[in-house]
C-alpha cells in the first residue's frame, strides 16, 4: 500500500487496522506491521507505537506490537504531569472525550445515524466523521478536539440537543458524548478572552420558529448560531441546498447579525476548506430592521425573503 498519499477514508481505514492490530499482534505480518508504522511517521500520528524485538529481517526492525499510546491512556501522564495538576486535568479531558467518541463509534452506529447525517462530500458514515475528528486532533487539547466534533455533522445533535428537540428515544451515549462535548467547548469559549465585533449573515432555512418577529422584538439563539462572515457566503450555502445537504427547507429568511460577541473558532476542521463566524449558545439579539430580499433558490428560483437585521444584546 503507498501509504504517501491517502485520501480521508482511505487513512481512516488504516487507523482502523492499527486499532485492529493493537488488539491483534498476530494477526498481521512484519511487513503488514512496517508498513503501519511509516503511514503513523508520515503522517506524524501517534496512536500506537511499534516495539522493536531486537530481530531484523531484510534490514529492517521486526516489530512485535503496538502499545497504545496517547490520548488513548493517561497513565504515563499521570506520572510525567502529577495527578493533581491542571495539565493533567486537561489531559483527562482529552480521554475522557476520545473514549466517549469511541464507544459510540464501536457500539451504536445505527443509533447515531438516526440524528447525525451520512457527509455525502467525502463519503463519511456518522462515526467515521467522529473518528476521523479523534485522528486529526492528535497532539492538541480537548478543547480542539470539541471544536472538530461541531464542525463534523454533529453540530446538527448538538444544536437539536441545545434546542431540546432531541427524540426522548435517543440512547444516552449519545447525550454523554453531546454533553461531555459542550462541557469542553463551554470551557473553550470561557477561556477565549477575545470578544468580537461582528457584521455576519446567515441563511435561517426554516425560520418558522421566529415566529414573523417585528421590530424591536429580541429572539433568543440557544444553540450554537453558523454564520457567514460576508454576505457572499450565502450564495455557497444556496448552491449546497440543490445537493441535498441540508435536507428539507422551510420559509427561508436571511439574517444579518451586528455587535460584539465572542465566537467559537476552530483550529481543527472537519472541512477544512470551511469559512463560517459561529456564535456560542445563548445569544440573544433584537429586531433592528425588517427588510425584503430576493434568494436564487435552488428548485425555486428567485424567492422574496425576509432580510432581519439583528443587534446582538
Ligand atoms: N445557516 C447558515 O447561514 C450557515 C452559515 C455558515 C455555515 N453554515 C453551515 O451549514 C451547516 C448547516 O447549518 P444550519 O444553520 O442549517 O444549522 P442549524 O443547526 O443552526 O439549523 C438547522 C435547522 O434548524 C432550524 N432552526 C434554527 N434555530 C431553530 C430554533 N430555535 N427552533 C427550531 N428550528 C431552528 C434552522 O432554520 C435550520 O433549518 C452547518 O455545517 C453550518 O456550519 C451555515
Amino acid at each position: 500500500m503507498d501509504t504517501k498519499n491517502l485520501d480521508k477514508s482511505q487513512m481512516l481505514a488504516l487507523l482502523n487496522d492499527i486499532e485492529f492490530l493493537t488488539e491483534n499482534p498476530v494477526g498481521a505480518t512484519v511487513q503488514d506491521k512496517v508498513n503501519y508504522q511509516q503511514a503513523l511517521f508520515a503522517h506524524r500520528l501517534d496512536i500506537g507505537k511499534a516495539f522493536n524485538t531486537g530481530d531484523y529481517k531484510d534490514g529492517k526492525p521486526v516489530l512485535n506490537y503496538y502499545r497504545p499510546l496517547d490520548p488513548w491512556t493517561d497513565e504515563g501522564d499521570k506520572q510525567w504531569l502529577g495527578e493533581n495538576t491542571a495539565e493533567f486535568a486537561e489531559k483527562r479531558q482529552l480521554v475522557e472525550l476520545v473514549k466517549k467518541v469511541s464507544a459510540l463509534a464501536h457500539t451504536l452506529p445505527g443509533q447515531l445515524k438516526a440524528v447525525m447525517q451520512h457527509d455525502a462530500v467525502y463519503n463519511m458514515t456518522p462515526e467515521a466523521q467522529l473518528e476521523y475528528c479523534v485522528h486529526q486532533s492528535k497532539g492538541y487539547d480537548a478543547g480542539t478536539l470539541a471544536k472538530c466534533l461541531y464542525t463534523s455533522y454533529f453540530y446538527g445533535p448538538i444544536n437539536t440537543f441545545l434546542r431540546k428537540q432531541l427524540p426522548g428515544s435517543v440512547d444516552s451515549k449519545i447525550i454523554d458524548l453531546i454533553t461531555y462535548t459542550l462541557g469542553v467547548l463551554e470551557k473553550t469559549i470561557k477561556n477565549d478572552k477575545v470578544v468580537h465585533q461582528i457584521e455576519t449573515f446567515r441563511v435561517e432555512l426554516k425560520s418558522e420558529w421566529m415566529k414573523n418577529p417585528g421590530k424591536g422584538q429580541v429572539l433568543d439563539f440557544p444553540a450554537f448560531t453558523s454564520t457567514h462572515p460576508s454576505e457572499g457566503g450565502v450564495d455557497t450555502m444556496l448552491k449546497d441546498i440543490a445537493k441535498g445537504t441540508f435536507g428539507e427547507v422551510g420559509e427561508p429568511a436571511v439574517l444579518k447579525f451586528q455587535g460584539r460577541t465572542k465566537v467559537l473558532q476552530p483550529n481543527v476542521k472537519y472541512f477544512p476548506e470551511e469559512v463560517e463566524t459561529i456564535i456560542p449558545p445563548g445569544m440573544r439579539a433584537k429586531v433592528a430592521h425588517v427588510d425584503v430580499t430576493t434568494l436564487d433558490i435552488p428548485g425555486k428560483g428567485k424567492t422574496a425573503v425576509k432580510l432581519y437585521t439583528l443587534e446582538i444584546q
